[in-house]
């Protein structure tokens, strides 16, 4: 899906732009952003649901997986809503749509969610007009102790634990029922029955979310028919559920063995199910929501290293190290996931080599790809992971006291920034001496 292509100069480019002239001009690590990538996964989603789904649905965007205001601007002007799960969040999508001018008419659009939101996030939530998505009793009393001194009803959704269980790292699963998010089954009536005794509240849905990078369609499938049940219970007690949300969770191809549905497939899944579910419920169908992350943003971004120093040990393995790591892409540490890479200046060289490619972290675990086949290569060269727009930059740490990477945006030949690279200075920024300690040794 990449607008990849391979120039003249043997050189890789992305969004027609030649990524070793981008990591001239903008340093490396670099995460490189294609427009045309992300706005096609967009309008994937879009089409399919009004293809697939008779009634009224609405994409909005897990912006967990990279939220800067360059990428906000996008899925706005996209048509999609966002999914928010911090005050940093929200504030990243409000001010963008503020520069944006769209602001009155999107803030409807956004759905703040959290299993331990703080006050302050709550009261900027309530001031913003977004939607709270309610994970838990805390938070709906806390919600009405708020509430209270506002003039208008509080429009939640509720967030309940589905109890089904999906095949990925148990890191990255949430829906069974041994999980922290939500309100567990056995709770159902109790809260619903809360909820519509107290005038507070508008509670327009109920949402669920089983997981991330997620291959499989059969746990999506079975979320339709648990969540429309519930929707069944909360009519019948009154509440004015008009959105059934179905969460995220589509993966997206990182390795040759990785192979995942379409978007199209994902959403004909859900939509079918939802129809037919129901259908056999009787019940009229609901706007149909889904929060896709990963599965918008994953596919569109690469990161650019240079390569540095190398090490052979005979029979063993050889290392060559970049100039990034564990702190602008944690995953393969964390969930050891797995990633595909390049040379992007020796694009038609034959792969010679098997190498293991690692970070500049003080850090033995710091490994970007264990085994990766590669032409043979030299300091200097650029080398580009791919498949690393989700929860690459929104993940990235100062560890080691790095500055986080630059990030541009590419589409047609054009290359803008979006993200600056950190300087020395910003990585100080919340540093503070105490007088007394500056002033050593008196
Ligand atoms: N909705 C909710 C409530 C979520 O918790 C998530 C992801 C999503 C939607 C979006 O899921 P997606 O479509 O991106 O799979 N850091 C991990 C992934 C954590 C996902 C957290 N929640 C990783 O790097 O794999």
């Amino acid at each position: 899906p990449l607008t990849a292509k391979v120039n003249s100069r043997d050189c890789l480019e992305i969004g027609g732009c030649e990524i070793s002239t981008l990591v001239q001009q903008y340093g490396s690590p670099l995460y490189i952003l294609d427009e045309f990538t992300l706005r096609t996964a967009c309008q994937q989603y879009r089409e399919a649901f009004k293809k697939y789904y008779p009634g009224q649905s609405q994409v909005i965007y897990a912006s967990k997986a990279w939220s800067c205001m360059a990428v906000c601007a996008i899925i706005a002007s996209e048509g999609l809503g966002f999914d928010v799960v911090s005050g940093g969040e929200l504030y990243t999508t409000l001010q963008t749509l503020e520069q944006m001018g769209l602001d009155q008419e999107i803030a409807t659009k956004i759905y703040f969610h959290g299993n331990n939101k703080s006050k302050s996030e709550l009261n900027f939530a309530l001031d913003s007009g977004c939607t709270i998505i309610v994970d838990n009793w805390l938070e709906l009393e806390t919600l009405v102790k708020l509430g209270g001194n506002r003039s208008k009803s509080i429009r939640i959704m509720l967030r309940l634990t589905p109890g089904i269980e999906c095949h990925t790292h148990e890191y990255i699963r949430t829906g069974h029922l041994d999980s922290k998010f939500g309100f567990d089954p056995h709770q159902l009536e109790a809260v619903l029955t809360y909820v519509s005794e107290n005038p507070v509240f508008n509670c327009i849905g109920l949402h669920a979310h089983i997981g991330s990078q997620i291959f499989e369609t059969q746990p999506h499938y079975d979320l339709a028919a648990v969540l429309v049940s519930c929707m069944k219970a909360a009519l019948e007690r009154g509440l004015p559920i008009e959105e059934l949300n179905i969460g995220g969770g589509l993966g997206i191809r990182y390795t040759e063995k990785d192979d995942p549905p379409t978007i199209e497939a994902w959403v004909k899944n859900v939509a079918t199910a939802l129809s037919e579910a129901c259908q056999a419920q009787q019940i009229p169908l609901p706007k149909l929501m889904a929060e896709p992350g990963r599965s918008l943003i994953g596919s569109a971004c690469v990161t650019a290293y240079t390569v540095g120093s190398r090490k052979e040990i005979p029979d063993l393995r050889t290392y060559i190290a970049v100039d990034g790591g564990m702190s602008d892409n944690p995953r393969p540490i964390t969930y050891q996931s797995l990633y595909r890479a390049i040379i992007a200046n020796k694009m038609s060289s034959a792969a010679t080599e098997t190498v293991t490619i690692a970070g500049k972290h003080c850090e033995s675990g710091d490994i970007l790809i264990k085994e990766a086949l590669l032409p043979k290569t030299e300091p200097g060269d650029i080398l580009v992971v791919m498949g690393t727009g989700a929860y690459n930059y929104s993940m990235a740490s100062n560890y080691n006291r790095l500055s986080r990477p630059a990030a541009v945006l590419v589409n047609e030949g054009e290359a803008n920034l979006i993200l600056q690279r950190e300087t020395y200075e910003d990585v100080l920024r919340c540093d503070r001496l105490p007088e007394k300690l500056a002033n050593f040794p008196n």
